[in-house]
């Protein structure tokens, strides 16, 4: 019997880090700036930075640094960045044996590059990450867990979301999911008969709004839009500005804790989703999952990669974490 189960994506990434990349104003990108070096330079990088990534991996080290029994089911290639996702997985401590392996597919892979201001731009190849098929979910039988947490199933994996939530709530495992792109886009109708299923639902402010189709300011009524599909606790993200949480009648507000200094915020969703669901494993009280979700978050952006900063249980000690003004009000 596991503590948690998690599902989603696993990749190798690698930070580089240099003062030769520029940010430069430019209204043909997305985001009105691009990050920028010479064509046909040589650009010395002196900061380099391996780790893995991806949700599956990422929650399943936060699950395990709190002392839970934790598995992953994910997918990467035959190839050596694949060995490194396991490798990494089995140094924490989380279960291995459903993390596939594809033959065709090289594992995800993604460059970040961070400019001299904390900015940074992802390159991303998914790879094998995004083939996770039916047939690499656990049988019925071997899935026993009191959670199931599910990262972001996006691209070719979004064919699976449906059925891992079936197999996980026939054996009464309570599910967590921090939906992707794809389940947003569904729209609230078509998503409702599936998070009839979920407890806790993790999403951003914009996620939100989307799967709502409502206006982004009008959070007391995505809340209750989303509530009345949701037979638990919404969970809706703010990035710095915090978070907002409902069981349907009652709302929390909490900012974050100060961080030092933010390094990189790669993985901030992860860390404060699955830090969330471990603090209701460790306390039922929401009040607490929003601390230990706050801190994990806090102390990831702190550090370089997806998993650095993770929070181990000894760390919730740590008095940094203690005070957190946290807001309780009716919906
Ligand atoms: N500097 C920070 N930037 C962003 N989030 C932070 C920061 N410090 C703490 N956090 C916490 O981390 C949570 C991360 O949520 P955010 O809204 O950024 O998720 P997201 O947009 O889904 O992120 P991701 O891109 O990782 O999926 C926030 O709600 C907040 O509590
Ligand atoms: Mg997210």
């Amino acid at each position: 019997m596991y503590d948690v189960i998690t599902i989603g994506t696993a990749t190798q990434d690698v930070f580089l880090k240099s003062r030769d990349f520029k940010v430069l104003k430019d209204e043909r990108f997305i985001t009105g700036q691009a990050e920028c070096f010479a064509l046909g330079a040589k650009i010395e990088v002196p900061d380099i930075f391996f780790t893995t990534g991806g949700g599956a991996t990422n929650a399943a080290v936060t699950f395990a640094r709190q002392g839970f029994k934790t598995a992953a089911i994910c997918k990467v290639g035959k190839d050596a960045s694949g060995q490194g996702v396991i490798n990494d997985l089995r140094k924490e401590k989380a279960g291995v044996k459903w993390v596939a392996r594809d033959v065709g597919e090289a594992t995800a892979f993604s460059v970040i590059l961070i400019a001299p201001n904390g900015e940074r731009t992802i390159l991303v190849h998914r790879g094998a990450s995004e083939y996770l098929k039916e047939s690499d979910l656990p049988d019925a039988r071997d899935f026993k867990a009191k959670w199931f947490y599910v990262a972001p199933l996006g691209g070719e994996n979004a064919h699976i979301f449906e059925s891992a939530l079936k197999i996980a709530n026939k054996n009464g495992v309570k599910i967590a999911v921090n939906p992707s792109k794809t389940q947003i886009k569904m729209g609230l109708k078509e998503m409702r008969p599936l998070l009839s299923m979920v407890s806790i639902f993790i999403l951003n402010q914009e996620e939100a709004a989307l799967l709502c189709d409502l206006p982004f300011k009008e959070e007391k009524l995505i809340f209750k839009t989303l509530d009345a599909a949701i037979d638990g606790i919404v969970v809706m993200t703010k990035g710095p500005k915090g978070v907002v949480i409902s069981d349907g009648k009652n709302l929390w507000r909490a900012g974050t804790y100060p961080e030092k200094e933010v390094v990189d915020r790669t993985g901030a969703g992860d860390a404060f989703g699955s830090g969330f669901v471990a603090g209701l494993l460790l306390k039922n009280d929401i009040d607490y999952a929003i601390k230990i979700g706050s801190a994990n978050a806090t102390s990831k952006v702190e550090h370089m990669g997806a998993k650095t900063g993770l929070l181990y249980k000894k760390d919730l000690n740590n008095p940094r974490w203690k005070k957190l003004e946290i807001k309780k009000e009716q919906l």
